[in-house]
C-alpha cells in the first residue's frame, strides 16, 4: 500500500548529528548484564537486533552510575572504568549501523540497594503490589558525591564512544525523587523550594555539558506530571525543563506512564486499561516552551499513522518504542517503508513487564519469542517437508509461520471459522482487545507465506493420514475443566467464555465458580457491563488470582475504578472454600473449618480452569504418525509458553 511516511523519516537534528527517522528504542531494562554489571554478548546481540531493525537512535536501558546504588537485579553498570570494554563493544556494534547510540544513565534511589532519598519518605505504594519501602535520607555531603557519580559516568560514556547520555530524572527514582515536592522536604540547597528541587538535575546537566564539551548529546528524561498528591505537576517540570535547556541540555524526553507510586493508576497507561494516553498532546505542550527536540515513549501508543501525523503536526520529534520494539525489532523498517500490516503488534499483555514465565527472571516477550535469545533468524531446512499444523491459537500460528519459514510445505486446519484460538477469548475482557493485534498480524504473515489455511474444518485422524504428513503439530488448545462436583452437568451452567462472548442472559444474583485470572476477568466484565445486585466469588485457594502476575493482579486490585469498585456494589470474595455441589439454586459449599453453607444464585458462571484438549495428538501417536503436542494441548499454560515451545519445535524439524 502507498502510505504517507514522510512524518516518520522527516529530517531531525540532534545536536549536531542528523537522525534518519524518528523511531527510536526506549530505554529498557534487558535483563542481560551479568551479574557484576559488564555489559554482555547478549546484551550486545539484543540492541544490535534493534539497531539492525532501523532504530533512528539506540538508547541503552539505565546503567547504574553508584556501586552503592543500583538495582538488585544484574544491572549494567557505568560506575567504573572496568567496564568500558563491554560498553566499547556495545557502542561499536550499533555504529556499525551508522546508527547513533545513547548511554542512559541512573541512579536507583529508595528501588535498589542500600535505598537512599532526599527525605526518607517512605514508598508504600509500588503498584500496590504491597511492597512498603524505607530510605535513608541523604547528607548533602554524599548528594554532591552523587552529582559527580553522574557526570563522571557520562565522561566514560565519551570515552567509549557514546554519542551522548540520557540522565534518568523519571519513575521515582533518585532524580524525580529530588524533584519531587512530595518526596523532597529538605531545608539545604538540594530542596525546599522548586529552585531547590530542580538544583541537582541542573548541577548534573551543567556538569555533564562542561565536561563532556558543546557536541556530546545529553538528554534528561522526566514526567509531565507523577499523579502523586503533592507531587509534580506541569508547571514545575516546565520550570525544570527551560532551566535544563538554559545549562545545555541537547532533548527533553517525556515520560508518561507514572512512577513506581502510581503505575496502578487509570492515568497511566501501563496501568491495567491498556489505552494509550495521548503523549503527543503533552510533547506538543514541551515544544511549544523548548528549542530543543522533544521526544516520547510508545506508553501504548504504537500505530504508526498517529506517529507520523504527530511528526508532521510538530508535536512531537521522535518516539521511543519500549515493549512494541520487544515485540518486533523491525518495526522501524517496516513502519518507514510502508509495510505496517508486517508490524507484530505489541498486545500489551504485560509478560515483559512480570519477568518471562518461559525463562524466569529473564526478559521474555509473549508474541517474539526471539527476544532473549539472540533474535536468530528461522534456518532454511535442506529438505522440503509435508507440515500439518492443527489448530490456529498461538501455538499453531507460530508452528506454521516457522515451517514456512524452514521451506516446508504447511497446512494449517482450525476448526473455528477465524483463527486465534483462546487467544481470541483472552481478547474479551475488558481492556484486553489489543490481543487481537497478533491474530491479525499472524493472518497476515501466514498468508503472505504461502501457508494453506483451512478455517472451519474440524480435523480427525482419519483427515490427518490422508494427508501424508511427513510432521502433524498439533496445537487443538484447552477446553474448560469440569471437575467431578455433583450437579456440574446441569446446562443452567454458565461457561465464563460464553459471558466473555456476550452469549449468556444473567439473572440478579450472580455466583462465580473460580477466582483464578480467567474468573477474575469475568467477574469484572459481569460487574461492569451486566451490574447484577449480588456477585459471589468462590475460590478454593487461599486468595485471588493466585495464577496470575503480580503486577497485573495489583492492577485489577489497586485501581479504585476496579475491584475496589466491584467489592462496594455487591461483589463478595469466599476464598479457601471448595464447591461440593451444582444445585438448581446456587451452590453448596464448605470452608477450610469444614462450615457448609449454601448459597443461592440466578446465575452460576464456571471459570475452574482448563485442561489440555490431545485426543487427536493421542490417536495420532496411535497410528503411528509423527506428531507434536504444542500449546495447551501440551500442557495448559500461557500465550508466551505456547509460542516459545510452538517456535523452538518448528525449528528443529
Ligand atoms: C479468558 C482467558 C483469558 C486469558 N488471558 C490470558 C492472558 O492474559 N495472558 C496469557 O498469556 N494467556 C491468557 N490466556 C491463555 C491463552 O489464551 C492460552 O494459553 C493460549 O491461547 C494457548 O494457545 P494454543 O495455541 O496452545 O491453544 P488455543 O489458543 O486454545 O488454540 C487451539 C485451537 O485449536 C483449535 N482446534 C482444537 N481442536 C481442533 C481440531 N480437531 N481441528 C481443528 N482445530 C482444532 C481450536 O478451535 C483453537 O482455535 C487466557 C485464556 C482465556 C480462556
Ligand atoms: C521491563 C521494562 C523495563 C524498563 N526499563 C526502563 C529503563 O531502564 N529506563 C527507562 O527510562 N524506562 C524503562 N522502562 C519504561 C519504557 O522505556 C517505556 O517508557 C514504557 O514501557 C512505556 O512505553 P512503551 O509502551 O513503548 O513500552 C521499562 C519498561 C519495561 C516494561
Ligand atoms: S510481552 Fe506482551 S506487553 Fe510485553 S512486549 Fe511482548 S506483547 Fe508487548
Amino acid at each position: 500500500m502507498n502510505r504517507d511516511v514522510s512524518g516518520l523519516v522527516k529530517p531531525l537534528k540532534l545536536g549536531r548529528l542528523s537522525i534518519k527517522n524518528r523511531i527510536w528504542n526506549s530505554p529498557l531494562w534487558t535483563r542481560t548484564a551479568h551479574v557484576d554489571g559488564e555489559v554482555s554478548d547478549r546484551t550486545i546481540a539484543h540492541y544490535e537486533a534493534r539497531a539492525k531493525g532501523g532504530c533512528g537512535v539506540i538508547t541503552t536501558e539505565a546503567c547504574a552510575v553508584d556501586e552503592d546504588h543500583h538495582w538488585i537485579t544484574p544491572q549494567i553498570a557505568i560506575w567504573d572504568d572496568k567496564f568500558l570494554p563491554g560498553h566499547r563493544r556495545l557502542v561499536e556494534a550499533i555504529h556499525a549501523y551508522n546508527t547513533p547510540i545513547i548511554c542512559q544513565i541512573h541512579h536507583s534511589g529508595m528501588f535498589g540497594t542500600n535505598p537512599v532519598s532526599p527525605s526518607g519518605i517512605p514508598c508504600a505504594d509500588l503498584g500496590k503490589v504491597g511492597e512498603f519501602i524505607q530510605s535513608r535520607e541523604l547528607a548533602t555531603e554524599e548528594i554532591e558525591v552523587i552529582r559527580d557519580k553522574f557526570i563522571a559516568a557520562a565522561c566514560r560514556a565519551q570515552a567509549v564512544g557514546y554519542d551522548g547520555v540520557e540522565v534518568h530524572g523519571a519513575t521515582a527514582y533518585l532524580l524525580e525523587q529530588f524533584f519531587s515536592p512530595h518526596n523532597n522536604h529538605r531545608t539545604d540547597k538540594y530542596g525546599g523550594s522548586l529552585e531547590g528541587r530542580m538544583q541537582l538535575a541542573i548541577e548534573i546537566i551543567a556538569g555533564i555539558r562542561a565536561a563532556c564539551g558543546p557536541d556530546f548529546i545529553v538528554g534528561y528524561c522526566g514526567a509531565d506530571c507523577d499523579w502523586v498528591e503533592g507531587g509534580i505537576t506541569r508547571d514545575q517540570t516546565s520550570a525544570l525543563v527551560v532551566a535544563l535547556e538554559k545549562v545545555g541540555l541537547t532533548y527533553f524526553d517525556l515520560q508518561t506512564d507514572g512512577t513506581y507510586e502510581t503505575f496502578h493508576k487509570i492515568e497511566c497507561s501501563a496501568g491495567y486499561r491498556r489505552q494509550p494516553i495521548g503523549q503527543f498532546d503533552k510533547t506538543a505542550y514541551y515544544k511549544s516552551i523548548l528549542s530543543i527536540p522533544v521526544t516520547t515513549r510508545g506508553s501504548g501508543e504504537y500505530d504508526p499513522e498517529h506517529w507520523n501525523a504527530a511528526f508532521l503536526n510538530d508535536e512531537c520529534d521522535a518516539i521511543r518504542l519500549g515493549k512494541q520494539i520487544l515485540a518486533d525489532p523491525d518495526t522501524p523498517n517496516k513502519a518507514v517503508s510502508g509495510d505496517w500490516e508486517a508490524i507484530r503488534t505489541c498486545i500489551k499483555c504485560g509478560n515483559c513487564i512480570n519477568s518471562g514465565e518461559v525463562m524466569p527472571y529473564e526478559l521474555s516477550c509473549a508474541i517474539n519469542p526471539g527476544l532473549g535469545r539472540y533474535e536468530k533468524p528461522v534456518e532454511r531446512s535442506f529438505e522440503t517437508k509435508n507440515v500439518v499444523v492443527i489448530g490456529g491459537g498461538p501455538a499453531g500460528i507460530e508452528a506454521a509461520r516457522v515451517s514456512a519459514l524452514r521451506g516446508h510445505k504447511v497446512t494449517l486446519i482450525e476448526k473455528n471459522d477465524a483463527l486465534g484460538g483462546n487467544l481470541y477469548v483472552a481478547s474479551l475482557p475488558i481492556s484486553k482487545e489489543t490481543f487481537t493485534n497478533y491474530i491479525r498480524w499472524g493472518g497476515e504473515i501466514l498468508k503472505r507465506l504461502g501457508v494453506d489455511v483451512r478455517l472451519g474444518t474440524a480435523a480427525d485422524a482419519e483427515l490427518v493420514a490422508s494427508m501424508n504428513p511427513d510432521t502433524v503439530f498439533v496445537a487443538t488448545g484447552s477446553n474448560p475443566a469440569m471437575p467431578p462436583i455433583p450437579g456440574i452437568d446441569s446446562d443452567k451452567l454458565i461457561k465464563a467464555e460464553d459471558v466473555l462472548k456476550g452469549k449468556a442472559t444473567l439473572g440478579k444474583n450472580v455466583i462465580v465458580a473460580g477466582a483464578g485470572e480467567v474468573g477474575l476477568e469475568t467477574a469484572d466484565l459481569i460487574m461492569t457491563n451486566h451490574k447484577p445486585e449480588s456477585l459471589t466469588l468462590i475460590e478454593m485457594r487461599p486468595d485471588l488470582g493466585m495464577d496470575m502476575n503480580p503486577m497485573d493482579k495489583a492492577m485489577l486490585f489497586a485501581n479504585p475504578a476496579i475491584y475496589p469498585t466491584h467489592f462496594q456494589n455487591g461483589l463478595r470474595p469466599m476464598v479457601s472454600t471448595r464447591i461440593t455441589e451444582f444445585r438448581e439454586d446456587g451452590v453448596s459449599v464448605e470452608d477450610k473449618d469444614g462450615n457448609k453453607l449454601d448459597i443461592p444464585a440466578d446465575s452460576i458462571v464456571l471459570a475452574l480452569g482448563y485442561v489440555s484438549e490431545h485426543k487427536l495428538y493421542d490417536e495420532l501417536k496411535a497410528k503411528g504418525i509423527n506428531a507434536v503436542a504444542l500449546g495447551d494441548a501440551a500442557k495448559v499454560s500461557k500465550i508466551v509458553t505456547a509460542i516459545y515451545q510452538a517456535n523452538v519445535m518448528a525449528r528443529d524439524n
